[in-house]
C-alpha cells in the first residue's frame, strides 16, 4: 500500500478553500457595469442564457485584477495552483483550459530543444506525436506489450528502457504513460530512477490518472514517485468539466520558468474561470473526499468485474489475474475492460449494441474488447446498469456464433521511421486514394478515436499491412480522424 498525505486537520482546513471558485462566485454577484468582454455581458435575456441557465453565463468572466490571470497568476489562480501542487506532491502546478493535450505538448516542448532525443512508447496519444512536430525533436520509439488475449497494447518494461538508453546515451528525455488508456502502469519507480542516472528528464501522460494520489489502492502517481513533469486530465477522471487539466513540476531538470514561458506561448489569454473553478472544487473533493470515494467506487467495481468473470463468453481484467505473469507492473481498478470476441463479437459491434439498445455510452472499443471507464460520478445503480447490460448481452449471444478471431498480433505494426515528423510535417504533399500510397512516407497522423493513437504518423513508411489495418478500422464503422476528413485519402510526400 502507498504513502499517502494524512488528512490533519491543518490539511482539511488547507484544502476546504476553493480560491479561484470563491472568487469567482463573490464577482458574479456584484452586479459589476461590464464594459469589458466577454460580450454577452451576464445578459439574462439572451440565447445564451436560456440556453445554458442564467448561472453559467453570470458565471463566465474574463481575467480582471480581482480573478488574477492565467499566463501571470499572482492572487487566486497563484493559490489555487499552489493547493494543486500540494494535493499532486508536486513542487509546482499550472492549471489548463485546453486539456492535457496542451499539457503533453508543453511538457516536450519545456524538455526538448530541436533535435533532442525523446524515448517513448509507439502507443502514444496523438497529442505527443504533436509534441514532437512543434518541439522538432527526435523520436526514438520503444514497442509497448501487446496483450494478443484482450487485443490491447500496455506500458513498457523496465528492460526495454534500459536498452533503449544504452543505445540512446544522448536522449534528453522520456515519455512514459501511467496508466495507459485500458489502465495498465510500469514500473515507473525504477525507470525514473534509471533515467534520472543518466540525465534523462521523465515526462508522464497521466491523462487517465488523476485519481491515483487519493486512494492508497491505486498505482503510484508520477510526482510522488519523483517524474520531472506529468500531464493529469482531472476532467477525465478527477471530477472536474472537459478541458480541464493540470501541468505538474518537480523542479530539477527542467525549471518553472521554461515551463511557464512555454505554456505562454500558447495558451489562452482568456482562460474560462468556469474550468479553472471547476479544477478547484474537483481538488478539494479529492483531497477531502478522496478515500471515501474511491473505497465505495473500487468496491463497486470489484463487485462488478466478479460479475462479468461468471458471464459465459466475457472476460474482465482484474488486478490479480492480470498482473501475474505479464510484463504489466500494476493495474488501476477503475478501469473496466471486458473481452467480448469470444461472443462472436467485435469490440465495435458491442460499443454500437450498447449505445442503441441499453442506452450506455463506452469510452472505447478495440477489435477484441470495450473499455469502461468509471469515475467519482458513478454509483451503485450505473454500475449496475453496466453489469446488467454485459448480462443481457452474454445471454443473447453466447455460442450463437463462432469466437471472432483475427491474427491479431499481425495487426499491432510498429511503422519504420523514414523521415523526422517535422520534417515530413513541412515537406510537400499530395493526397491520394489508401490503395496507392502503400509504399508511400506518410505526411499525417491517421487513427481511429478514441483512443487517438496514430496508425501511422508523418514520416513513416505506409506498408500494406498498415492499409489492411486501416480497411478493417473503416469497415468497422470506427470514428477515423485524419487530415482532411475523407477517410479514403491520405496525405503522402511528395508532389
Ligand atoms: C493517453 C491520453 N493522453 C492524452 C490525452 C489527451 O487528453 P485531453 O483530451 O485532456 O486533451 C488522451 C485523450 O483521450 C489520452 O487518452
Amino acid at each position: 500500500m502507498k504513502e499517502m498525505a494524512k488528512l490533519t486537520e491543518a490539511r482539511f482546513e488547507l484544502h476546504n478553500k476553493t480560491p479561484i471558485y470563491t472568487a469567482l462566485d463573490n464577482y458574479s454577484k456584484e452586479n459589476i457595469i461590464h464594459f469589458d468582454v466577454p460580450g454577452h455581458k451576464k445578459n439574462k435575456n439572451t440565447p445564451l442564457a436560456s440556453a445554458f441557465g442564467e448561472r453559467i453565463v453570470s458565471l463566465d468572466a474574463n481575467s480582471t485584477k480581482a480573478l488574477d490571470m492565467l499566463s501571470n497568476p499572482s492572487g487566486i489562480i497563484r493559490q489555487a495552483e499552489e493547493l494543486m501542487a500540494d494535493a499532486y506532491g508536486a513542487d509546482y502546478a499550472f492549471l489548463l483550459v485546453n486539456g492535457s493535450t496542451f499539457g503533453i505538448i508543453s511538457m516536450i516542448m519545456a524538455a526538448c530543444d530541436p533535435k533532442d532525443k525523446i524515448i517513448m512508447p509507439r502507443n502514444v496519444h496523438k497529442s505527443a506525436i504533436n509534441g514532437i512536430i512543434l518541439s522538432g525533436a527526435v523520436p526514438v520509439f520503444i514497442q509497448p506489450e501487446i496483450d494478443t488475449q484482450y487485443g490491447i497494447t500496455n506500458g513498457i518494461t523496465y528492460e526495454s528502457v534500459k536498452n533503449t538508453i544504452r543505445k540512446n546515451p544522448d536522449a534528453k528525455a522520456i515519455f512514459i504513460i501511467n496508466p495507459t488508456y485500458f489502465g495498465t502502469v510500469s514500473d515507473l519507480r525504477a525507470i525514473i530512477k534509471l533515467c534520472h542516472r543518466h540525465g534523462i528528464a521523465v515526462l508522464v501522460d497521466e491523462a487517465h490518472g488523476s485519481h491515483f494520489p487519493f486512494h492508497p489502492d491505486f498505482p503510484d502517481g508520477a510526482m510522488a514517485l519523483g517524474a520531472d513533469m506529468s500531464t493529469v486530465s482531472i476532467h477525465k477522471t478527477g471530477g472536474s468539466l472537459t478541458q480541464s487539466s493540470v501541468l505538474l513540476l518537480n523542479e530539477n531538470i527542467i525549471k518553472y520558468e521554461r515551463v511557464r514561458t512555454i505554456i505562454n506561448l500558447m495558451q489562452t489569454t482568456s482562460a474560462s474561470y468556469i474550468l479553472l473553478a471547476s479544477l478547484d472544487i474537483a481538488r478539494k473533493n479529492l483531497v477531502l473526499n478522496g478515500r471515501e470515494i474511491f473505497d465505495k467506487l473500487l468496491t463497486l467495481c470489484e463487485k462488478a468485474k466478479a460479475e462479468i468473470n461468471k458471464m459465459p463468453g466475457l472476460r474482465a481484467i482484474t488486478r490479480d489475474n492480470y498482473v501475474n505473469g505479464r510484463e504489466i507492473y500494476d493495474y488501476d481498478e477503475t478501469k473496466i475492460v471486458v473481452k467480448v470476441n469470444n461472443l462472436g463479437l467485435t469490440g465495435f459491434e458491442v460499443y454500437d449494441i450498447f449505445k442503441d439498445e441499453y442506452n450506455i455510452q463506452l469510452e472505447l472499443a478495440e477489435t477484441y474488447s470495450v473499455l469502461a471507464v468509471t469515475g467519482p460520478g458513478d454509483d451503485e445503480e450505473s454500475i449496475n446498469n453496466l453489469v446488467n447490460a454485459f448480462r443481457d448481452l452474454s445471454n443473447k449471444y453466447y455460442k450463437k456464433k463462432q469466437p471472432f478471431r483475427i491474427p491479431i498480433m499481425e495487426y499491432f505494426i510498429k511503422p519504420k521511421t523514414v523521415i523526422l515528423p517535422r520534417e515530413a510535417f513541412y515537406s510537400k504533399k499530395r493526397s491520394v486514394y489508401i490503395d496507392e500510397a502503400v509504399g508511400e512516407i506518410s505526411g499525417e497522423s491517421v487513427m481511429i478515436y478514441p483512443p487517438g493513437i496514430p496508425l501511422v504518423i508523418p514520416g513513416e513508411r505506409i506498408t500494406d499491412k498498415i492499409i489492411e489495418l486501416y480497411k478493417f478500422y473503416i469497415k468497422h464503422r470506427c470514428v477515423i480522424m485524419n487530415d482532411d476528413g475523407n477517410p479514403y485519402f491520405i496525405k503522402v510526400l511528395g508532389e
